[in-house]
């Protein structure tokens, strides 16, 4: 393909959510992974204050050994997104990329809930991913387990404060029993998830967890394993072969855990179930992702008990891409690189767009 006929991938990363570092990290991975017979690479980074940097190299991201410490280069040109995907730079008003195609791997709140969807759509520029429903669903830890409730899909009792008054230590554990896990609705990366064991440690979990949401998810905590599956959007969606399990080293999976520790969590791949366990796990996966509206991907999380029954815990639309994260190794577990979910997801945003633009408003 000669550079005319290249597609231009604009990288959403950063952005303004508590994981806005471990997203320029996922952006490294997909920047590294992505063909460059294929693809011209426009790195877009978010700062946290909303505003756009443009980059053509991995030198967006400063000092990205260390997640914690990782950083957005400020000094890359400011960028105003506009129709059809064209990136005025602010200083100069030239247009310095026409964005053919937006990979946003903006984790969590302003990107994984349905906001820079919207954004992507209003600009008439294809995006990778869940649409604006399917990532606000999704996100909302409350909405996604009616609706899986509703279509039979087993999830864990909850209750929905949205208020810190709502309800008492007392209710809770007398309608969810103890511990209780208390967490933003609508977050990720378990930023402010805490367990509760007494009044004082559900009021303190409770206080954590409105600091970052108007409404707050409080539920019965599973006793099993952390088995997660990675599904693909295709037409019937598909779950990856190979399961992966998490084994948190400390009390649970918090972020910690995930990213900063060392030792924080191990990862088993294959995750150790009866095939049969596997299987209908896997169904659960694509049960879950059509349900709540999901496209392109998503990271399907459940709690699996004893006797090989399960749970769900949550669905990810925009799951991690770090040296560490589940989604792309399943995928490459299953047999499919990293490359080839790279085309397989931009291919499907294309393929939407097109069909879209069939359409008559
Ligand atoms: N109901 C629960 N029972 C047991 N452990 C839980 C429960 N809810 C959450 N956890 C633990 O907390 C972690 C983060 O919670 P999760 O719902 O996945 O939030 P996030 O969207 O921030 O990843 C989970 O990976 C798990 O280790
Ligand atoms: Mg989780």
């Amino acid at each position: 393909m000669n550079s005319v006929n290249k597609i231009t991938v604009g990288l959403l990363c950063g952005g303004r959510s508590g994981e806005h570092e471990v997203s320029l990290i996922s952006a490294l991975n997909i920047f590294n992974a992505l063909d460059r017979e294929k693809y011209k690479v426009a790195v877009i980074g978010i700062e946290a204050s909303g505003i756009w940097h443009l980059c053509w190299d991995d030198t967006f991201v400063l000092d990205h050994r260390d997640i914690q410490q990782s950083s957005l280069d400020l000094s890359k040109p400011i960028v105003v997104p506009t129709l059809n995907g064209e990136m005025i730079e602010k200083a100069s008003q030239k247009c310095l990329a026409k964005i053919d195609v937006f990979f946003p791997i903006t984790h969590g709140t302003y990107g994984e809930d349905g906001t820079i969807q919207g954004l992507a759509r209003t600009l008439n520029v294809p995006y990778v991913g869940a649409d604006i429903v399917g990532s606000a669903i999704a996100m909302d830890k409350d909405v996604s387990k009616r609706l899986l409730r509703d279509s039979g899909l087993p999830i864990t009792p909850f209750i929905t404060a949205r208020t810190p008054h709502t309800i008492s230590f007392e209710d809770a554990s007398s309608h969810l029993g103890t511990p209780l896990f208390v967490k933003p609705c609508r977050l990720g990366s378990s930023l402010g998830v805490s367990k509760a064991v007494d009044q004082p440690t559900f009021e303190q979990a409770m206080k954590k967890a409105f600091q970052h949401d108007r409404k707050v998810i409080i539920e019965q905590a599973i006793k099993g394993k952390e088995v997660e599956c990675a599904v693909l959007g295709e037409k019937p969606p598909k779950a990856s072969q190979i399961l992966g399990e998490i084994i948190p080293l400390k009390e649970f999976y918090s972020y910690e855990a995930k990213y900063v520790q060392k030792d924080g969590a191990k990862l088993l791949i294959p995750a150790e179930l009866k095939s049969e366990v596997a299987q209908n796990i896997r169904q659960a996966a694509v049960s879950a992702f059509t349900i709540l509206e999901c496209e392109g991907m998503a990271r399907v999380d459940f709690f699996v008990k004893s006797d090989g029954s399960f749970i769900i815990n949550e669905v990810n639309t925009l799951p991690g891409f770090t040296q560490i994260s589940m989604y792309p190794k399943l995928w490459e577990a299953s047999g499919f690189s990293l490359g080839q979910l790279m085309d397989r997801l931009i291919g499907l945003a294309m393929e939407r767009f097109e069909k879209e633009k069939q359409l008559i408003f």
